[in-house]
């Protein structure tokens, strides 16, 4: 007899952007009127880069002719893509790379999923608390997490790290030993980062506990400041401890096209097991390609046009940030995140916790975010406001919360 897998069972379930999405439509129906602001999205706004778009098409028009159609694509990506990644996202910031040690891929969602199937089930797992909610789920469907405490809202074999005001948002190394460690810099949903010295730190430490660090770096085009990394591998030892997570989706705007790749350094063994080869050979059986053309309009990202327009894209949503750091600042509000971040964490005001801020921001001031304990219990009494919403109605939303008082 035919039985599902039970550790499915076991998710408490994911309310958040669904409990989201009821309470703004139920205030909508009842006050059609209200002109409601959404800056709880993690979603861009912005349209795709002209360079990215001209290369869709110019891709889209060789599939019409039988000498220039591509089928299948490569498993592990293109090499003109790997190419330029491994030329501009890393040997130019001095970190050298092989185009094999790079996987392309449909997601930064799908590769942080998957990457634990490499791993043997007994591993223990650490993550951030508050915490990208995709890292825990996968682990819990692979059966790896132990048991969930609904008063607490954590799993039995899961480590959590708190990241609060009391340490900068920066974890702290847990009191257990972890095999596998997941650290997402600039953070989602925090906004905070690690400079290269605490990320050394964290790259010293896993290399002396033989562990291995997931480093998610979705956000790393949003980095202002210069002693923050935009790579792992800008720390000394991190090949031989760390994989590393990209994405297309929010410095290029490739949310609804999907692409992504992850670095397996070949110096990264567990056992005398390259990590490389586990994860090209799940890759290989597991995943049939990034589309050509997708794979070209990735590459045009990296075009003169293409880092131009990205530029830009990238300082209208910075602006938006500053916008909303700075305007609730001056409004007396506790705020981070939002320097090299699209996300601004701000504590909630007035002792309410996380939801009662939500619905007195819904209410009062028609603006939407996202309640701070949806991603973990150390979220409690924090709130996200994101900068992917236009100017315009940033700087309304912020004008509408600072006449709340
Ligand atoms: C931390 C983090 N990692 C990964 C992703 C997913 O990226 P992708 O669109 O490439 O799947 C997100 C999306 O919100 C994210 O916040």
């Amino acid at each position: 007899m035919a039985k599902v897998n039970e550790n499915f069972l076991k998710l408490p379930g994911s309310y958040l952007f669904s409990t989201v999405g009821k309470k703004v439509k139920a205030y909508q129906e009842a006050n059609p009127e209200k002109k409601v602001i959404r800056l709880g999205i993690g979603d861009v706004t912005l349209p795709l880069p002209k360079a990215v778009i001209e290369a869709l098409h110019r891709a889209t028009d060789e599939m019409a002719v039988q000498d220039t159609f591509h089928g299948y694509a490569p498993d592990l990506g293109y090499e003109f893509l790997r190419s330029a990644i491994v030329k501009n996202d890393f040997a130019d910031i001095g970190v050298s790379l092989d185009v094999d040690e790079v996987f392309v891929s449909d997601g930064a969602k799908s590769d942080s999923a998957n990457i634990q199937e490499i791993f043997d089930p007994a591993s223990r797992i650490a993550v951030c608390d508050p915490v990208y909610p995709v890292y825990v789920d996968s682990n819990v469907m692979a059966g790896r997490t132990g048991e969930y405490d609904a008063a607490t809202g954590r799993w039995s074999n899961v480590i959590y790290m708190p990241c609060t005001a009391e340490n900068n948002f920066a974890p702290a190394f847990p009191e257990e030993t972890p095999d596998i460690i997941y650290l997402c810099f600039p953070n989602n949903p925090t906004g905070a980062t690690l400079t290269k010295e605490e990320l050394q730190k964290w790259v010293d430490y896993a290399n002396h506990k033989k562990a291995v660090i997931i480093f998610d770096a979705a956000y790393e085009a949003y980095i202002s400041e210069e002693n923050v990394p935009h790579s792992i591998y800008e720390c000394e030892g991190a090949k031989t401890c760390a994989i590393e997570l990209r994405s297309f989706s929010k410095n290029a705007g490739f949310t609804g096209t999907r692409l992504a790749y992850t670095v397996v350094p070949k110096e990264l063994e567990l056992e005398g097991v390259k990590l490389n080869a586990l994860w090209a050979r799940r890759h290989g059986t597991k995943f049939n390609g990034a589309p050509y053309i997708i794979q070209k309009a990735g590459e045009a990202v990296y075009s003169a046009e293409g880092k131009q327009q990205i530029a830009e894209m990238i300082s209208y949503y910075m602006n938006n940030a500053r916008v909303i750091y700075d305007g609730l600042k001056a409004a007396g509000y506790t705020v981070s995140g939002g320097v090299n971040s699209p996300y601004i964490w701000l504590k909630t005001p007035k002792g309410m916790n996380s939801w009662e801020f939500f619905d007195y921001l819904l209410e009062q001031a028609n603006v939407v975010g996202t309640p701070g304990s949806g991603f973990g219990p150390s979220g409690e009494g924090y709130f996200r406001l994101t900068a992917f919403g236009s100017y315009e109605n940033t700087v309304e939303a912020i004008e509408r919360i600072k006449k709340l008082g």
